[in-house]
């Protein structure tokens, strides 16, 4: 009897079965040994917006999308008439500033909001500029890393992305550009490698573009005595230290090229495995020591200086929800924000014609309770809402939509319909003893009258609350979000706009018509709050939260495997 296996076209059988089964072993054991996230996988994200868009709720607010596009082509047209190659243009004079090494930043950084919108012609513009005539070998000055890595190579790489999902298709602007300005980014993010050279990975705060190394900031001395050294080695906060995962993970999926995610990762390494006792869990405390990666102060808030480094937890984990670290990112967040709830948010009083209380995000500093919010920090109700709709954890949604009423407070109170750079409130009974209290008659008359009193007046043409109120918008589709982000850029609208575009107020409660403007102009104007604004009454497809992680610069990444 002639054995079965003998015939030489089963035997091939067989072998053929036997090389499909190893390289399938291959395969799956390479996918287990690489589980970045570096294939280009078109992929569908969580259902993060609103379920019930599809009955037609989603659909454009054409008339109102259209006035705030037309915001952003007055901004582009002006600075390109006066003051096109510099940083940004001095809104009230038509001048120019270059606080941002001289690239350009205006044009790179809102070179997406051109792409969200669909203005190609303004886009075609600055692409060209970003390809032929920024030269990211020479800066003008000491360059910041977590800045140009947050507006320039974040824009960088996203405009790829953008290239890439086909949101760029526009036969205006020619295909190999898409290539030209990967260069660049692959360009810029090996400058700026010398500031991940430090001996523990955390990053330099400065890099010299001429030598080419790192530097720290310079000894910090006390304020009271200058004289007397604070902290000798060169310190670092948690948002700088931890905001730069995000673009760089997008930069290695698009170049293959793992050393920049790797450095990232190890930046920001000490924060997130933090092997020192946290009192609050979650909490990092701040500064810390570049060199020994140690807390040397005790600051704990989700404010200025710590903020995007908790908004970069769950957002590390939205953008690779495969990735090996993505549990201990989403752990961390969640720590994090429960931490937030229990230690940092404060109910204000109410006042003699304020009576209505409002939730408001405080700060701590060695045993001190700051009873004062930034602007900036209007971010959280954001991100707490779309952490909490991500993880399936509505508490932390209804939290983030309290504190996003806060922050709209801030807004609605004030003679011009906008909020303050920073203010104080005075804390309901059962919050933490308050460390500020008003000055003067004025904030007294302020926190009877509004709730709360102004510690920095201005307005510098800021996101956060009106990125809030997209989150807001996009994820619980309740229309007062789009109500209130129509109210707050018809204030900007009326008292904002300048002769060559829009100007930082000095006073959001002065409504006379004198000398209110500062001559200043952020790139992020036209990076966030222009775009922020423009995705609330787009479409909701536009942009989907479904398909796109926002960078702390607005900068849209898309979602991997
Ligand atoms: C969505 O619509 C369905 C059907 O009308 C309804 O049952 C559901 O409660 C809605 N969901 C939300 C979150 O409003
Ligand atoms: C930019 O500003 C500088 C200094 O204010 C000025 O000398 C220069 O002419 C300006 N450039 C343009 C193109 O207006
Ligand atoms: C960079 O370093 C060189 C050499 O020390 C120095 O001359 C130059 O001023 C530095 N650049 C900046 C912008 O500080
Ligand atoms: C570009 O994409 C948009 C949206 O996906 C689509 O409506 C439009 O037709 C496309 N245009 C071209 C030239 O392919
Ligand atoms: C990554 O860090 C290493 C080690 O400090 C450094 O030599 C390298 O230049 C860095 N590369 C990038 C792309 O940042
Ligand atoms: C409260 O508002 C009323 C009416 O605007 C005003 O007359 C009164 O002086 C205010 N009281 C305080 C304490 O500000």
């Amino acid at each position: 009897m002639v054995s079965l296996y003998n015939k030489p076209v089963f035997r091939f059988q067989v072998f053929c079965a036997f090389v499909i089964i190893v390289l399938y072993i291959i395969i799956t054991s390479n996918l287990e040994l690489h589980p970045i996230g570096l294939q280009q996988v078109q992929f569908r994200g969580p259902s993060i917006q609103f379920e019930n868009f599809t009955d037609g709720r989603g659909a454009a607010d054409v008339e109102k999308a259209k006035k705030i596009k037309d915001a952003m082509k007055y901004t582009f047209w002006k600075y390109k008439e006066q003051a096109w190659g510099y940083d940004d243009i001095k809104p009230v004079t038509g001048g120019n500033a270059s606080s941002r090494n001289g690239w350009g930043a205006f044009i790179v950084d809102t070179s997406t909001t051109m792409a969200l919108m669909g203005l190609w012609d303004e886009l075609s513009h600055e692409v060209n500029h970003i390809i032929t005539a920024i030269d990211f070998d020479t800066a003008d000055g000491l360059v910041d890393p977590f800045e140009t890595t947050i507006r320039y190579l974040g824009a960088l790489v996203s405009l790829t992305d953008l290239y890439e999902a086909g949101v760029i298709n526009s036969t205006k602007i020619i295909e190999r550009h898409r290539d030209g300005i990967l260069t660049q980014a692959v360009k810029l993010a090996q400058k700026l490698a010398p500031a991940y050279n430090a001996n523990t990975g955390m990053m330099w705060t400065r890099v010299n573009f001429t030598t080419n190394e790192g530097e720290g900031d310079p000894p910090t001395v006390y304020r009271w005595d200058p004289e007397k050294i604070q902290y000798k080695n060169p310190t670092i906060g948690p948002a700088r230290a931890g905001s730069s995962i995000l673009e760089n993970r997008v930069l290695t999926r698009l170049t293959g090229d793992i050393s920049y995610l790797a450095n990232s990762t190890r930046a920001w390494a000490p924060l997130v495995w933090n092997k020192y006792k946290e009192d609050w869990p979650g909490i990092i405390d701040g500064p810390i020591d570049t060199f020994t990666k140690s807390p040397v102060g005790h600051q704990r808030h989700w404010d200025a200086g710590h903020d995007s480094y908790y908004e970069y937890l769950i957002k590390a984990a939205l953008l690779a929800p495969h990735d090996k670290y993505t549990p201990v990112y989403e752990n961390r967040w969640i720590a994090a924000a429960e931490s937030l709830r229990k230690r940092l948010v404060s109910q204000s009083s109410p006042t003699a014609n304020h009576t209505k209380q409002h939730l408001y995000m405080s700060k701590w500093d060695s045993g001190y309770s700051l009873n004062e919010m930034s602007h900036l920090a209007c971010f959280a109700p954001g991100n707490l809402i779309l952490g909490g709709k991500y993880l399936k954890m509505p508490h932390l949604v209804t939290l983030g939509k309290a504190l996003l009423e806060g922050c709209r407070n801030t807004y609605a109170s004030t003679p011009s319909g906008i909020g303050p750079e920073k203010f104080s409130w005075i804390p309901h009974t059962g919050y933490p003893k308050p460390t500020f209290e008003p000055q003067n008659a004025l904030q007294k008359y302020e926190v009877d009258t509004y709730g709360f009193w102004l510690a920095d007046s201005r307005y510098l043409l800021r996101p956060e609350y009106v990125e809030s109120l997209f989150y807001g918008w996009r994820i619980t589709g309740e229309q007062r979000y789009r109500d209130w982000a129509w109210e707050a850029f018809q204030a900007i609208e009326k008292h904002c706009k300048t002769p060559y575009g829009y100007a930082t107020l000095k006073d959001v409660t002065e409504i006379g018509e004198n000398k209110r403007h500062i001559d200043q102009s952020e790139s992020f104007w036209g990076a966030e709050t222009l775009k922020y604004l423009y995705l609330t009454f787009a479409d909701t497809e536009v942009g989907s939260l479904d398909e796109w992680v926002y960078s702390t610069e607005g900068h849209p990444f898309r979602m991997t495997m």
